[in-house]
Parts: structure tokens; sequence; C-alpha cells
């Protein structure tokens, strides 16, 4: 693999992409007839349907040359290895470590983390258990019967989407979430719950984040309040700073650690997991990471080719860059599934969102898409008209579940017609040549994720398939995924603002910030 070659890959991308631009994808299968089943892979128990991408099948041929060219495979055996590829960060990315099973040791830098994880794994098992038996109780001696979660971003998307596509339809713990430093939410969290039965677990990795401390500051004095300086023992924390979150007063048995290697995005697997764990009960946690952990040694043992991580990165990227498409839609036909499209901003945006290579050259093409999007059919009666009739082409994934998780089978029958109607018209279109308006002109691609129920295994080999996708995308814009230096020049600002608002400043702004301070003050 050389530079050169994937210059020359890039060409030849751009020269397919060009080609696929003046054609249909409806017509690819006349002249390709065995592509409906050539294009559809398994892996980790979920379906990908690629057929209705733009592509030809000698296009994901140079797209697989192009993975090559840019040392996907040798990318990602350095991932799996613990190296460091988070390198503005000097660390490794590890969050396969978190969902293997026991015994597997890895190693983040060359040294062992396994270890570390089985033992807090431990931990939080006799946590849930102990929280769920009513062994471990609040300070006037009544059983927890609800969790506040506290955390923004990457600790909190990932456990909200959990929660929302698992939780059982009458859980033994209520679980609520706060992420806005907007006093709304907290407001609406704390609403019908009682502090002597209310667990707070707040959760950052680093500990200093303004929403996750001011929500948590406030939830402390709200448990204070009611119960006394006893409280402290409702409040839990998970953190890569365990020192910070002691001194906010957390005891001790109540504070559980990860780790620097493991981005916010992707430590869902890690004690940040703990709230869900809690509330849908170990095995539920424990399958969620058998499932990644399937698409884990799918992902580092399948080949290119037959590599679902890999062909949807290489999808995306033939729109993105071949066809030049920056946004994408996600839509998921399953309300459980609801909040797969806010995870995936965040994995995707805040991950690829970069100009600039991991070296730090400005990247010679358009990285990350934009990506939006809603549960079907919800979404139909929304933004859908614009995916069938409005002048950008925006590829869509679906996500589908054959069989529903409760609830009145025909009903399921026409969610799942209207997942396949969708993509069926989005490629074939209607010409109506006499009547512009009711014309769709079609030709306008998805790919299509099937589930075959809604189960922990299958939602954690799902979200792993995106983490890797994600990644595989990286590797070939050449940028490093893992860290987010975009975050941190509104955060200053804030920080300055704030004193401006408050009175305690009033630092030079431009003249029409100055104008909405002074509106504000
Ligand atoms: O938005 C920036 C970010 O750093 C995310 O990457 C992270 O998930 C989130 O803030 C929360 O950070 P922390 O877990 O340290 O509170």
């Amino acid at each position: 693999m050389t530079d050169t070659d994937a210059a020359a890959s890039w060409r030849a991308l751009d020269a397919a992409g060009e080609a696929a631009a003046q054609r249909s994808i409806a017509g690819l299968f006349e002249a390709e007839p065995d592509r409906a089943s050539r294009l559809t892979f398994e892996a980790a128990g979920l379906v990908l349907d690629l057929s209705k991408q733009p592509w030809s099948q000698a296009d994901v041929g140079t797209m697989l040359d192009l993975a090559r060219a840019s040392g996907v495979e040798a990318a990602r055996a350095a991932l799996f290895a613990g190296e460091v590829v988070n390198r503005s960060e000097g660390r490794p990315a590890l969050h396969m470590a978190l969902r293997a099973p026991e015994g597997a040791g890895f190693a983040a830098a060359g040294v062992p983390v396994s270890g570390e994880v089985e033992t807090t794994r431990a931990k939080m098992k006799a946590f849930a258990g102990e929280v769920r038996s009513g062994a471990r109780r609040g300070a006037t001696g009544r059983p927890f019967k609800a969790i506040v979660h506290i955390g923004i971003g990457g600790s909190d998307l990932g456990p909200r989407l959990i929660w929302e596509a698992l939780r059982p339809l009458e859980p033994a713990l209520d679980l609520r979430f706060v992420a806005n430093v907007d006093p709304a939410e907290l407001a609406q969290a704390l609403t019908g719950l009682d502090p002597a039965e209310t667990l707070v677990v707040t959760v950052s990795k680093t500990f200093t984040t303004l929403e996750t401390l001011t929500n948590a500051e406030a939830a402390r004095a709200w448990l204070r309040a009611a119960l006394g300086e006893a409280s402290d023992s409702h409040l839990v924390a998970v953190s890569a700073a365990p020192d910070k979150a002691r001194g906010f007063g957390v005891p001790e048995d109540q504070v559980f650690a990860f780790w620097d290697w493991v981005g916010g995005r992707y430590s869902l697997w890690s004690a940040v997991g703990l709230s869900c764990a809690v509330a849908l009960g170990w095995e539920a946690f424990e399958a969620l990471h058998a499932g990644a952990a399937a698409m884990d040694v799918h992902f580092r043992d399948a080949a290119l080719d037959a590599n679902l991580p890999v062909l949807l990165a290489l999808a995306h990227v033939f729109n993105r860059n071949g066809l030049g498409r920056p946004i994408r839609a996600v839509v998921p036909y399953a309300q459980r599934l609801r909040l797969l499209p806010p995870f995936l901003q965040q994995l995707e945006m805040e991950s690829n969102g970069k100009r600039v290579t991991a070296d730090g050259r400005p990247v010679p093409r358009p990285t990350a898409a934009s990506v939006f999007g809603d549960a079907g059919t919800n979404g139909q009666h929304a933004f859908f008209q614009l995916l069938h009739q409005g002048t950008d082409v925006i590829p869509v994934d679906i996500v589908a579940v054959r069989q529903g998780s409760e609830g009145d089978p025909a009903a399921q029958r026409k969610l799942l017609a209207n997942a396949v109607a969708q993509a069926e018209a989005l490629m074939v279109g209607r010409a109506m040549p006499d009547d512009a308006q009711r014309d769709f002109p079609g030709n306008r691609p998805s790919s299509f994720l099937l589930l075959d129920r809604l189960i922990p295994q299958a939602l954690g080999a799902l979200i792993a398939l995106y983490e890797h996708k994600t990644f595989v995308e990286g590797v070939l814009w050449g940028i490093n995924s893992f860290d987010q230096w975009g975050v941190e020049l509104g955060k200053t600002l804030a920080a300055r603002i704030l004193e401006d608002l408050e009175g305690a400043a009033q630092n030079p702004h431009d003249p029409s910030t100055q104008a909405l301070i002074e509106r504000l003050r």
C-alpha cells in the first residue's frame, strides 16, 4: 500500500461516481441479475442489503481497492492491538475490550487492561444485583425505585438509546435521563420522584463538564434537602477521573471507573452503561455486550469483501465522495430505535467531522456527511417529501426489525410494509410524464438493515456495526476518528460569556455578540 495506490484508488472512485451519476440503480438489476443476493450480507445476526446503493458490482471492487490502498486492514489490526490510534490525545481506542468475553487479553499501548475491565464489570454486576434485589437501600432504609442518570454526549446518548430500545413495558426501576443544562430537563426528570427511593448516577468521563456538574449539584441539593447528609449514599458516579467523583461526595464503593482509552461516544459498554445494567438487569447488559463482541470478531476477522462495517462504510463513502452527497438520513422502522439517529449524529459527526488528517494536513476531499432522521413511519409524514421529490439526493439507511417486541402483529406488518415500500419507492420512483407534481424521479439510494428481533444481542451488534463503520471511514479519509477538538472553542467562549452575563467581567466581543449579551443582561 502506498500513497500513490491510494491516490489512484480515489481517482478510480471519482470516475466510478461520474458513471454512477449517469445511470439508474434500478437498471443495475437488469445488468446484474444476481445483484440482490450478491450485495446482501449477514453477520452477528444482522442482514445488510446494499443492492439499492448506486454502485455496480465493479464499483464495489473499486471501493474495496480503495479500502486496501488506504490501509484499512493494517488500521483495523492496530485498533484491536491497542495501539495509539488517537494520536492527538496519545491514546488507544479500545471499546472492544469492554465487551469482550472474559479472558480476552486486550492491552492498551502494551499495558494489559482486560483484568481491570473484568473487575469493574464484576463490581457493576454486584451493584446491579443489590439494587434490584433491595439488598442495597437508601438512607431511610427503603429500596430504590428510580434512577436519575445525569450525563451528556457520549455519557448520555448510548445509555438513553439502550434504555429506550430495551426497557420493559412495566420496569421494576424507573430510569430517567438528564443531559441539558437547561434546568427544565432536570425539573421534569425529578418530578414525581421520591428522593428516599432515588439513586442519582452522575456520568462524566472528565467530571468537569459544565452541564453535568451543574445538574449533579442540583440533584445532590434535591437529595440533601429531603434526606440530609446521609443522602450521599444515593449518589453514584461513573468517571475516568474517580478522584473528582469522590471529591464530589460519592461514596467510594459507588464510584465506577473507566479509562482514558475509552472514547466518550464509544463508552456505553463501560460503567457508563451502569444505569441500564441496573434498570434492565445484568443479563440484558451482558447480552448487549455479547452482540457487540460478535460484531467485533466479525469486523476483525472477515475479509473486506464480506465485512459488514467495511461494506457499509464503502457504500456511504461512495455516496459522499463519488457522488458528492453531503447528507444521509437514518430511519429506524421501530419506535424503540427512535434514538438511533441522535446517537449516530454524535458517533459519526463528532468522530469524522474533521477537515485535517491525523498528521495535520488538509483532507483533500469532503469527510463526514450530516446525519439526521427519525423513526419510521413518523418520518414519512415529515421529511420524506424532500427525500422523494426534493432537489438533493439524500441516501437513507433504513433499519427494520422483523418481529416486533410487543403489540399487534398486524400493525407490525404494516410497519414493515412501509419500510420496504419506502426503499422501493426511493429507488424505482414513478414516472408521470404528464403530471410534474406527481412524478417521482426515483434513483435514490438506500441501505436496508434487518434485525430479526430487537433483543440486546442484536442491538449490541447494530451499535458496534456503526462504530466500526465510522472507524473505517476515518481510515479512508486519513483522519483521527477518536478526538473532538472542535467542541472546545464554544465551551471556552461560553465560560467567558457567563462572566459577562453574571456581571463578573466585561470581556471584549464582536458587535453582534455584544448586543446579544446586553439584551440578555
Ligand atoms: O461534546 C464533547 C464531549 O467531550 C463528548 O465527546 C463527550 O461525550 C461529552 O462531551 C461529555 O463529556 P464527559 O463524559 O467528560 O462529561
